[in-house]
């Protein structure tokens, strides 16, 4: 094979009450890698578009080829050459998972380019280095659900122990990406290191109760289990408004809102596509009423993950 084009998924981590242990995956947006073999031995990134002139050209130092050369010094194959293009087709610094999408596309295109040595859920490890790379923390509820699709719990980090559960198949996301930036890192910064006994019984409640609500279809659990009393009292005040754009969600019919990832953009669950829609504008007009512009982005649930767009 000597030409690949991947796709990988957007995902919205934490998910309300599981901060760095829940994901899934959308439908879209999703970034594209692209990967040309050249006879020459090392990997170049020839072009990225879409980010503005942001991120670093430096294969050592991007994201998308950083998991690639993991993947390769791994497998101990040090003659193989590919120049990269990247297709960014979300902002940085989303909380969409915008450097898990393009880590993941990476890692499969190139796996892929191999032969496959490797399965997708062995990928994980290499995709994780990624977000190392990115975000200054190896989490693994962007791209865990970006590579394997559906909605990944991650048990345990040490070892790493993920599995999918089922979700309703009439389940929509609707994903809203304020034009407001937040880092990553700056957003774990200020989260405390101490949970009380209160706050962590709440929790695991509200965990508990979503895993079994989704798995269930049981509506009324899901909205009830929506609930983060550690983490989004803290990052809430990183996005403008989010106390409005939250309520007018909830009023609009979503069965939960909280904040994407590490934010800014927020994403709400409903029971179906109009609804989500209906959600999406309400959240979006209450952000412009602030004088914010927004995208909305509404899907299902994406079980597939990484999709191969085209290969030669
Ligand atoms: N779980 C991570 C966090 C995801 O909330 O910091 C970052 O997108």
């Amino acid at each position: 094979m000597d030409y690949i084009k991947v796709f990988a998924p957007a995902t919205v981590a934490n998910v309300a009450c599981g901060f760095d242990i829940f994901g899934f995956a959308v439908d879209n947006p999703g970034d594209i890698v692209e990967i040309k073999r050249k006879p020459e031995p090392g990997i170049e990134i020839e072009a990225i578009y879409g980010d503005e002139g942001r991120l670093p050209l430096d294969a050592g130092r991007n994201a998308v080829t950083v998991v690639m050369l993991h993947l390769l010094g791994h497998l101990g194959i040090s003659d193989f050459g590919a120049s990269v293009i990247l297709h960014k087709n979300m902002p940085l610094g989303s909380g969409m998972g915008s450097s898990a999408a393009s880590s993941v596309a990476g890692v499969v295109a190139l796996n892929e380019m191999l032969g496959r040595p490797l399965s997708r859920k062995e990928l994980l490890p290499f995709a994780m280095q990624g977000e190392l790379m990115a975000a200054g923390a190896a989490h693994a509820d962007n791209v865990g659900p970006s590579l394997l699709g559906g909605f990944l719990v991650i048990r345990s980090y040490k070892p790493l122990d993920v599995f999918n559960i089922a979700v309703p198949a009439e389940l929509y996301c609707t994903l809203v990406h304020p034009d407001v930036e937040v880092n990553t890192k700056d957003a774990r910064l200020i989260l405390r290191n101490e949970v009380s006994l209160k706050n962590a019984i709440t929790q695991m409640g509200n965990v508990a109760g979503l895993i079994s609500g989704l798995m269930t279809g049981d509506y009324g659990l899901i909205s009830r289990s929506m609930v983060d009393v550690i983490i989004e009292p803290v990052r809430a005040i990183l996005i403008p408004e989010f106390n409005e754009v939250k309520q007018a969600a909830m009023e609009s019919g979503a069965l939960g809102c909280s904040i994407s990832g590490a934010g800014p953009s927020m994403f709400a669950l409903a029971r179906t596509r109009a609804e989500a829609e209906g959600i999406g504008e309400a959240m979006k007009s209450t952000f412009a009423a602030a004088g914010i512009s927004s995208n909305v982005f509404v899907s299902g649930i994406n079980s597939e993950g990484p999709r191969i767009l085209a290969a030669d």
